[in-house]
């Protein structure tokens, strides 16, 4: 089968969070199962392109009142369109936050399904990605499937309802199958109005890492590389050089790590309330985080300054964007917290496990149906085949966090052994895309019948 994925992100040369890691880690994954796969992006002026191979010009056609210049490179080993429309749409220096994303992001996916017709491709799907390439299916039912693209399927999915729902509405109805990034999320917005009377296409699928683009045994930012069977040395190592590459302690006290967006999703209260529990329990706090909102940003840059100057020795908060240094944490860190208020799949608490990291979640949507609380879900692990990976907890208000944090620093403070097993354990667990690519093949096949 021939897959083209049209996006506006691809891990991790334009990556602003999971959109751009599920599109590159999926077309990986379905490559691997001897299947064509195209990605188009759009050329940001802001593009990493020393992470791209054999970049070279490939041709330019007209759309839209201007010349497009087509590019071409490998990304990841993966084939790579880059669009770079010479009316300058995409020389902003951002890949979001232009006062015109909509308008961009129109043009992109319309120029994209142009871009396939006039080279002649017959792909048999095209799958794109949240409001910003969403417009792709209701231009292609309008137009292209009349044309040269007739025997292609649309395929759409969702990784955030929150942002532009009626261009995901629109979507819904235009697209031949739809998809959303986990079960749980389904069945959460299911009776939401852009999706409630699509049901009958619409599949919860969930998410998987890379298991060689997250891997502790190859890891260039971890100072000992590690498997399951060492560990306790290689985190051990990794905390050690994540304390002193931030200044704090070198001591063995409980760590949480926090990487992530700082948005309302991802419970910002929540966030502060546990920093605050883990410096009460003598433990150490990283936390790795972005705020597009400026009012969220200096909020936290308060926040830094003061743990500075209380709890220097014990807290570090990187308000900045920093891959390498997520490596680091993920590899360090005794405990990973995502407290979102919704997540539809959410990516740190898989990485997490594969570093060995003990996940500590809010039970919704991806999160409820990746972490298995030690205490309270050792049936529902059993049923999905699993044993238990987490700490976890149900409400929104500061006993939630409690309930989960205390047991999990208090399990680190007073059984190492069990709570090294478990770090063992979560790490032999598979959240890889080795089962959610077939999904995502049955799907594909199921939409061409
Ligand atoms: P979302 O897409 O909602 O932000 P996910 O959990 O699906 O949430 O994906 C977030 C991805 O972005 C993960 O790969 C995570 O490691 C990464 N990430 C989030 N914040 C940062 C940051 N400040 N620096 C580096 N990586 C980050
Ligand atoms: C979105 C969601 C996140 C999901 C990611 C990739 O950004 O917020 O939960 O993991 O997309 O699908």
């Amino acid at each position: 089968m021939h897959i083209v994925h049209i996006s506006v992100e691809m891990a991790p040369i334009p990556k602003v969070g999971g959109l751009g890691d599920v599109v590159t880690s999926l077309s990986r994954a379905i490559q691997d199962l001897n299947h064509t796969v195209d990605i188009i992006l759009p050329n940001y002026d802001c593009l990493n392109l020393s992470n791209v191979k054999d970049f070279e010009f490939r041709k330019s056609y007209s759309w839209g009142g201007t010349e497009i210049k087509v590019w071409f490179g490998k990304v990841e080993g993966l084939s790579v369109y880059f669009l770079e429309p010479q009316n300058g749409l995409f020389s902003t220096g951002c890949i979001y936050g232009g006062k015109n994303d909509g308008e961009r992001f129109g043009f992109f996916s319309h120029s994209a399904l142009e871009f396939l017709l006039q080279s002649g491709s017959h792909p048999d799907i095209i799958h794109c990605h949240d409001w910003s390439s969403a417009p792709v299916a209701w231009l292609f039912k309008d137009h292209y499937v009349h044309y040269g693209l007739s025997q292609a399927r649309v395929v759409f999915t969702i990784h955030n309802l929150e942002f532009g729902a009626p261009l995901i509405g629109k979507a819904m109805t235009y697209s031949d199958k739809a998809t959303t990034v986990s079960h749980t999320y389904s069945k959460e917005v299911s009776g939401n109005p852009a999706i409630a009377s699509h049901l009958y296409k619409f599949h919860g699928i969930l998410n998987g890492i890379d298991p060689d683009m997250w891997d502790p045994y190859n890891d260039k930012f971890i100072p000992v590389l590690y498997t399951s069977e060492n560990v306790v040395e290689g985190k051990r190592a990794a905390k050690q050089a994540l304390q002193q590459r931030l200044g704090i302690k070198t001591a063995d006290l409980p760590l949480l790590g926090i990487i992530t967006r700082l948005t309302h999703q991802k419970g910002i209260h929540l966030i502060k309330h546990a920093i605050g529990r883990t410096l009460d329990r003598n433990g150490q706090v990283v936390l790795l985080g972005s705020a597009p909102d400026p009012r969220i940003q200096n909020d936290f840059v308060n926040l830094a300054n003061q743990l500075h100057s209380s709890y220097g020795d014990r807290a570090r908060l990187c308000l900045t964007y920093d891959e390498p240094l997520s490596h680091l944490i993920y590899a360090g860190a005794d405990f990973i917290l995502v407290p979102s208020i919704f997540e539809p799949c959410g990516l740190t608490q898989l990485t997490a496990m594969r570093y060995g990291s003990i996940p500590v979640v809010r039970k919704t949507g991806g999160l409820y149906d990746t972490v298995f609380d030690v205490d309270n879900d050792k049936e529902r692990a059993e049923a999905q085949g699993l044993e238990p990976n987490g700490f976890s907890f149900d409400g929104a208000d500061a006993g939630g966090v409690d309930y989960a944090l205390n047991r999990a620093i208090s399990a680190w403070y007073d059984g190492r052994d069990w709570f090294n097993s478990l770090c063992k354990r979560v790490m032999e667990q598979d959240w890889s895309w080795n089962r959610p690519a077939l999904d995502y093949l049955e799907l594909y096949h199921s939409a061409r019948k």
